[in-house]
Parts: C-alpha cells; sequence; structure tokens
C-alpha cells in the first residue's frame, strides 16, 4: 500500500522508518518531510496544516494509510476531513483531541471519571486568578488553557512570578483568548506512557522518558525534549499496570462516553508522586522524542497496528528488549532564538539510527534548519551501553552551531 505521514520532525521521521520495516507498504510519501526523512520517504511540498490540500493529495494518489505526527495537524481538523472523504487516517478526531488541546476538557474529564490528578481550578479573570493564587502555598503551577508549544506552563515560585504570567496569559492575550487552570504542585520523577487506542481498545508501548530541560543536571529553560529513553527501571511492573488499567483504559473509555472516541495515540504524561501515580498531561499524538526512542523497540509490523485501530481490528505488540537511548543535537541558543543553514557533516560515519528533526537540504549537503536539528540513538544490551553508543555517534557528527546534553538518562543510570 501506499501511505502519507503528515508532519517533518524527529517523530515523523521515526514513524517513517518503522513504516519503511512492513512488508505491506510500497511506497511511502510525507509531507512536508526533511532532508532526513527524504531518504526513506518522498517528500511532498504541503504544509501539515493545508488539510483540504493534504486530502486532495491523499485522494489523488490513492493512499490507503494516513498517519497524523503533529497537534498542530489535528488542532486543524485533518482527521475530521479525511473522513468525511472517505479516507483512512491514524488519529483522533478534533472533538477527540481536545483531551490535549484543551487543559479545562482534559482536566474536566479526569474529575468526572475519577482519575487521578492534580487538584486544579480553571479562570478566565485575571482578578479571580490572582486573589486564588495568593492565598495557596508556592510553587504554583498555571497553564495556559491552548496549544502554546509546550510554552504554557508556568511554575512559580513566587506571587511575583506568579503574577507576571497571569497578566501575560489572562490580560495580555499574548497566546489568543484566554483561559488558566492553577494545579496543585505534585513532585516525583515524570515519565511517559503512549498507548494505542481505538475507542475502548487500548495497546500500551513500552515506557519512555523525555528530558525537558536545555542543560546538564535538569538545568536551564524547558524545552521541546533534549532527548529520551526506554525502558525505566524505577517504574515498577505494578505501577505500569497501574497506569494501564487505572488511567489508560478508563481514559479511553470516558471519551468513548462523552460521546467523542479516540482513536490514535494516547500520551500519558505522568508522574509517580509519594501519592501514587498521578497525570500530569494528555496528549492526542506520538510523544516527540519518546517516539523515537520507542518505535525502534517495536518489532511488529506498524501498519497493522495503525490498520487496527483505524478499522476496528485487531493487533498484537511485540518489543524489543534491548534498551535506546536518544540524544538531541540541538542549535545553538535553542529554546531561545538561534541561526539556521550551518552545515552538517560527518553524517554518514555514524553507526546507529539518526532522526532529523530540523534539518534542510542545500545541493549536497545538509544544513541545520530548525531548533532542535538531529536525533542520535543508541542501543545496546543495557541503557548504558545504549548511551555510549549514542555518545559515541554524537561525536562522529561536525557542525559548529549545535549543542547537547551529555547526561540523558540520568535518573536511571547516574546516582542523584
Ligand atoms: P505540561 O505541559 O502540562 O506537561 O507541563 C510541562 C511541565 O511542567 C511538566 O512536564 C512538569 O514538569 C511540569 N508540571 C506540569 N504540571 C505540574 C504539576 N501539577 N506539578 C508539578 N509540575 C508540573
Ligand atoms: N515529549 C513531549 C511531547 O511530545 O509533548
Amino acid at each position: 500500500m501506499k501511505v502519507l505521514v503528515i508532519g517533518g520532525g524527529g517523530r515523523e521521521h521515526a514513524i517513517v522508518d518503522a513504516l519503511s520495516r512492513s512488508p505491506q507498504v510500497e511506497k511511502i510519501y510525507c509531507a512536508p518531510g526533511n532532508a532526513g526523512i527524504a531518504r526513506q520517504a518522498e517528500c511532498v511540498a504541503i504544509r501539515e496544516t493545508e488539510v483540504e490540500r493534504l486530502r486532495d493529495f491523499a485522494a489523488a494518489e490513492g493512499i490507503a494509510l494516513t498517519v497524523v505526527g503533529p497537534e498542530v495537524a489535528l488542532a486543524a481538523g485533518v482527521v475530521d476531513c479525511f473522513k468525511a472523504a472517505g479516507l483512512r487516517i491514524f488519529g483522533p478526531t478534533k472533538a477527540a483531541a481536545r483531551i490535549e488541546s484543551s487543559k479545562e476538557f482534559a482536566k474536566e474529564l479526569m474529575a468526572k471519571y475519577d482519575i487521578p490528578t492534580a487538584g486544579f481550578r480553571a479562570f478566565t479573570e485575571y482578578a479571580a486568578a490572582r486573589d486564588y493564587v495568593a492565598g495557596r502555598s508556592f510553587p504554583a503551577v498555571l497553564k495556559y488553557d491552548g496549544l502554546a508549544a509546550g510554552k504554557g506552563v508556568v511554575i512559580a515560585q513566587t506571587m511575583e512570578e506568579a503574577d507576571a504570567a497571569l497578566k501575560e496569559m489572562l490580560l495580555d492575550d499574548k497566546f489568543g483568548e484566554g483561559k488558566v487552570v492553577v494545579e496543585d504542585y505534585l513532585e516525583g520523577p515524570e515519565f511517559s506512557l503512549l498507548c494505542f487506542v481505538s475507542g475502548r481498545r487500548v495497546w500500551p508501548m513500552v515506557l519512555s522518558q523525555d528530558h525537558k530541560r536545555a542543560f546538564d543536571g535538569d538545568q536551564g529553560p524547558n524545552t521541546g525534549g533534549m532527548g529520551a529513553y526506554s525502558p525505566l527501571p524505577f517504574i515498577t511492573a505494578e505501577d505500569e499496570r497501574f497506569a494501564v488499567e487505572r488511567i489508560m483504559r478508563p481514559t479511553a473509555e470516558a471519551m468513548v462516553a462523552e460521546g467523542c472516541p479516540f482513536e490514535g495515540v494516547l500520551y500519558g504524561g505522568l508522574m509517580k508522586t509519594a501519592q501514587g501515580i498521578k497525570v500530569i498531561e494528555f496528549n492526542a499524538r506520538f510523544g516527540d522524542p519518546e517516539t523515537e526512542v520507542v518505535l525502534p523497540r517495536l518489532k511488529s509490523d506498524i501498519v497493522e497496528i495503525f490498520c487496527a485501530v483505524a478499522d476496528g481490528g485487531d493487533a498484537r505488540l511485540e518489543w524489543d528488549d534491548r534498551p535506546a537511548l536518544g540524544i538531541v543535537l540541538a542549535s545553538k541558543g535553542y529554546p531561545g532564538s538561534y541561526e539556521k543553514g550551518h552545515e552538517i557533516k560527518g553524517l554518514e560515519n555514524v553507526e546507529g539510527t539518526v532522526y532529523h528533526m530540523g534539518t534542510k537540504a542545500d545541493g549536497d549537503r545538509i544544513v541545520t534548519a530548525g531548533g532542535r536539528v538531529l536525533f542520535v540513538v543508541g542501543r545496546g544490551a543495557t541503557l548504558a551501553e545504549a548511551r555510549e553508543a549514542a555518545l559515541r555517534d554524537v561525536a562522529r557528527i561536525g557542525c559548529d552551531n549545535l549543542f547537547h546534553r551529555t547526561d540523558i538518562g540520568h535518573w536511571a543510570l547516574d546516582e542523584k
């Protein structure tokens, strides 16, 4: 069959890579793709939010399956648009994707169905939010309600910080129409549980963990993620069972009960607190960079899973026991402003897998084209070996404008 992947980052490169291992796949297209994806798929110059153009392309090319990567495409209604045209697509409808796009929707759902999460209140008025926060302990957790590219969460240590954030979110309309969720502050290691979901049916993937801060030791600003690994030794089988049976499955059932059944990847951003495992957030799609360490461990044919979700069939997931650990190479300055167009050398010397996150071809050269540029995956018999393999490959890549973390996996590998 011909398949189309929507998106152009490391996550989509890992999806394309998994699809390329399927004997059922004859040709892969990716819109818009990037310079690395172009080696495994035909890139199509359509942006991920141009949903009608994507639909017309899929119809004209006889695409049998479309897989959606980024949340912006979901929020633009790409799944609704494809389904209305009778095209098979893997991903949630706009209504179901609210579990990510609206913090208030997600929090209300969890409260109604008794899914463990931080206590919360939602506010639209600045003065009411400020008074509420002023009467509580710090740190205060403030979340802008809507898609804010990972920048809508502020953990304020003082009232001054909280006030500045509330003003920005509710008075300045920096992000658009304002609503803020104020949450209880939780503590503990965070981890990601991605599940394939089709209505009530839930297929958990192997656990992974992202690293959100820019620098070693979890210092510096929050980013889209600087590295990830799988599996997670500090999460027990019992924790995992709890997360699936008390969180992910009831959430899938709640979405059905609410009349917006979920189809696609439901991503649980979870925290292991002293009071048990709780939801920090849900996403309605594959995580980035978690996908880049989870899918390399998938032994089953991913097309069968995508089709089982889209058509309501059955599938089995089998996983490789060997750990995967990946390191992001990001442009200097990221997540702030950064330069583009720096040449990347040495990619041909790498022994493991490199997923491209933000690259562009410039003649024969490959140049940087984003904040996060490359994702280097190491494999090994242990996580420690996987990290060594990834760091060895990172050293083989030459570019004068990239930086990376050297401590990915420290929750599992290094003493705290
Ligand atoms: P989110 O976008 O909801 O995942 O939040 C971004 C980050 O903020 C999370 O990965 C956590 O590190 C932190 N965070 C979010 N909610 C809470 C909370 N209730 N308590 C403590 N930290 C939180
Ligand atoms: N890794 C975090 C995310 O995909 O949202």
